[in-house]
């Protein structure tokens, strides 16, 4: 069979089984397999596959036809235009958690040997993204998940940045509880509700990791105690920056307490959704009396 027939008939069968951008979808798969460009694909629409291409092809677009992300098909997401291998003990990567790094790029300014932590590291994206970004700091990655840290060590090899990136195991901040005086606690941690999951995209709710996702009835549960263990953790006048759900600001905001945290700041997303709160510790605590 043809490259051409073969995305053609690939395309309809995505289509047939309800899979969004199907084109897209054909296109991504074929590449996978052939270990290709997509200007090969336009240049050689005329080039024969294999018998052994042509089964391997099938094999991705059944798993794909069931709903599955590509990404956990091809292994792969890019984020921060940074190559990040990713698989279903994973989130994959999303574009607007890029808005989570720039926040704390744009607070780190100027700060000498920042010291970071990510918590609930997934991929390892955002604490990757940012060791990449600031050559003199110290970056720890936490999760909870066993399985989600190989994937962080794998992905901190490939970028070379597995000396200067710290992975533990770690529910919220807990086995971090003796380094302290950290400038920034990081976080995108779950912050879907239960009783949200309806809200929640098929594919996600299906194939992404539960505990990556879900965080309680409200959604706060991971959210709560992350922002009780950052105050204990940062230094004064450091950063906590939490990305956030599209209903969340106002529940996020209510959790920092005034007589704490100071300088609240909530950065919006390309569509104006609020998608990170940012907030700095106290240096002093302002007496207020009773
Ligand atoms: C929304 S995913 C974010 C993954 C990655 N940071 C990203 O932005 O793509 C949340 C991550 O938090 C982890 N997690 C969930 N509950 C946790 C907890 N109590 N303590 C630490 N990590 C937790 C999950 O395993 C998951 O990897």
């Amino acid at each position: 069979m043809q490259l051409k027939q073969a995305l053609a008939s690939a395309v309809d069968r995505l289509e047939a089984a309800d899979v969004g951008s199907p084109r897209m979808n054909a296109e991504v798969l074929l590449m996978f397999v052939l270990g290709v460009n997509r200007a090969y694909l336009y240049a050689h629409p005329e080039r024969e596959l294999t018998a052994e291409e042509e089964s391997r092809y099938n094999e991705t677009l059944a798993q794909r036809a069931t709903g599955m992300p590509s990404q956990y098909i091809t292994g792969h997401q890019e984020f921060w235009g940074l190559d990040f291998i990713v698989s279903p003990a994973v989130l994959i990567p999303r574009p607007e958690t890029e808005h989570l790094v720039e926040t704390v790029l744009e607070l780190a300014r100027g700060i000498p040997n920042p010291k970071l932590v990510d918590v609930g590291t997934g991929s390892g994206c955002i604490a990757l993204a940012l060791a990449h970004e600031l050559k003199d700091a110290e970056v720890y990655g936490l999760d909870i998940s066993c399985e989600a840290l190989e994937i962080a060590r794998a992905n901190a090899a490939r970028l070379q940045l597995e000396t200067r990136v710290h992975f533990a195991q770690s529910n919220v901040l807990e086995a971090l509880s003796d380094v302290l005086d950290f400038d920034f606690v990081v976080s995108n941690p779950p912050y879907v509700g239960f009783g949200e999951a309806d809200k929640v995209q098929r594919s996600v709710r299906d194939f992404e990791p539960r505990m990556a996702v879900f965080a309680g009835e409200r959604g706060l549960d991971v959210i709560g105690p992350l922002v009780e263990q950052a105050y204990a953790a940062l230094k004064p006048g450091g950063w906590l920056a939490v990305e956030i759900g599209y209903s969340m600001r106002d529940a996020v905001i209510g959790l920092l307490d005034p007589t704490m945290w100071e300088d609240v700041r909530v950065v919006p997303d390309l569509q104006g959704i609020p998608r990170v709160v940012a907030a700095r510790k106290r240096s002093v605590r302002p007496f207020i009396p009773e």
